[in-house]
């Protein structure tokens, strides 16, 4: 194989290694959480339509294996019910006297516990997680999808989070554990954890806890997000000055080679000039064609 084929070749391969890495990313991973909840609400919407839920009863849901790793369920309420008794399911407490704005006869109720993927679509500057993101959304039964979010009017007892786990690195002691609650539009808010790792919250949304990261892991994944740098910038220097060199070359290389095969050829041919312009000509035709069916217009 000749050189420039050779580097051609290396030259779309990683073109398309990076196109299709873009292509893939782009579709997949860009982490939204804003676009992880109506996927959610959205597909057990659908599921759960399939069962006719019985109000009051928890249903686990099983998302699409994409998401594996990720703990869905979903509960109906009455609203009445719910202002009296409140809603104890999974790892919330939600107290009575708790009202739906705007009032609806029936709230769904659905459950997240984000697992693996909690730091993948929240993140908390300078801080690591030691529980999952979990969190509740609370949505009118009979709206229209994109219609059906509700808000919470808490006026008395707030919301207890009792997480189900936490992971405290061996070299954290007296540590400052943090609730950390995701608001709209990014927004992070922090409180206190109360007894056994429980956070007290006065709205629905996603919560975890978080302790202060040590700097030393910031700069292991500096250094990993160095060398994952390193090579992207050396791919692009390739892509975008090698590979043109290259290109233009062996464009260049083909060129010549077709004049000279062209002028080999025309050398064979007398030439006539039009304008200044030499062109090749036929003297004519030695074999005559033959018409198999003698056709004449
Ligand atoms: C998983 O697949 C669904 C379609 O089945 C798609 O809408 C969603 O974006 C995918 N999610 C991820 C994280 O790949
Ligand atoms: C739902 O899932 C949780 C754990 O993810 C499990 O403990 C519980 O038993 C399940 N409930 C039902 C009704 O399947
Ligand atoms: C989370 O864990 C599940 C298996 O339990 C795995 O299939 C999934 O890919 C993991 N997700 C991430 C983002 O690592
Ligand atoms: C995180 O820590 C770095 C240095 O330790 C500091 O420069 C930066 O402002 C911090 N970020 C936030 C959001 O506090
Ligand atoms: C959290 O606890 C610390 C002391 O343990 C206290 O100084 C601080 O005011 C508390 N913060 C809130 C928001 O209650």
């Amino acid at each position: 194989m000749e050189w420039r084929t050779f580097w051609m070749t290396i030259c779309v391969m990683i073109l398309y290694v990076s196109i299709s890495s873009y292509v893939v990313q782009s579709r997949m991973n860009n982490y939204d959480p804003d676009y992880l909840d109506s996927f959610i609400h959205e597909y057990t919407f659908k599921k759960i339509k399939e069962q006719n839920p019985v109000t009051g009863t928890l249903y686990n849901i099983s998302l699409p294996w994409n998401f594996s790793g990720i703990d869905v369920s979903f509960v109906r309420l009455r609203t009445g019910r719910f202002r009296k008794n409140g809603a104890n399911y999974g790892f919330f407490r939600i107290p009575p006297k708790i009202h739906t704005l705007p009032y609806v006869k029936r709230l769904d109720i659905i459950y997240q516990n984000l697992g693996n993927w909690s730091s993948y679509y929240y993140n908390v500057p300078n801080h690591t997680f030691v529980a999952p993101v979990i969190g509740f959304l609370a949505y009118d039964s009979d709206s229209s999808i994109d219609k059906g979010k509700l808000l919470l009017s808490i006026a008395r007892d707030p919301i207890e989070v009792h997480f189900p786990s936490i992971d405290l690195p061996e070299d954290f002691q007296n540590l400052e554990l943090k609730c950390v609650r995701f608001g709209h539009d990014g927004v992070v808010g922090f409180s206190n954890v109360t007894k056994a790792s429980t956070c007290v919250v006065r709205d629905q949304g996603h919560f975890s806890i978080v302790v202060p990261s040590k700097s030393g892991k910031t700069n292991r994944k500096g250094w990993e997000w160095w060398m994952v740098g390193v090579v992207a910038g050396a791919s692009a220097l390739f892509l975008l000055v090698f590979c043109p060199v290259v290109a233009y070359k062996s464009y260049r290389l083909n060129r010549i080679r077709k004049m000279e095969k062209q002028s080999e050829r025309s050398e064979a041919l007398d030439s006539i000039y039009i304008g200044s312009s030499r062109m090749p000509s036929a003297q004519g035709i030695r074999t005559q064609p033959v018409l198999e069916n003698s056709y004449v217009p």
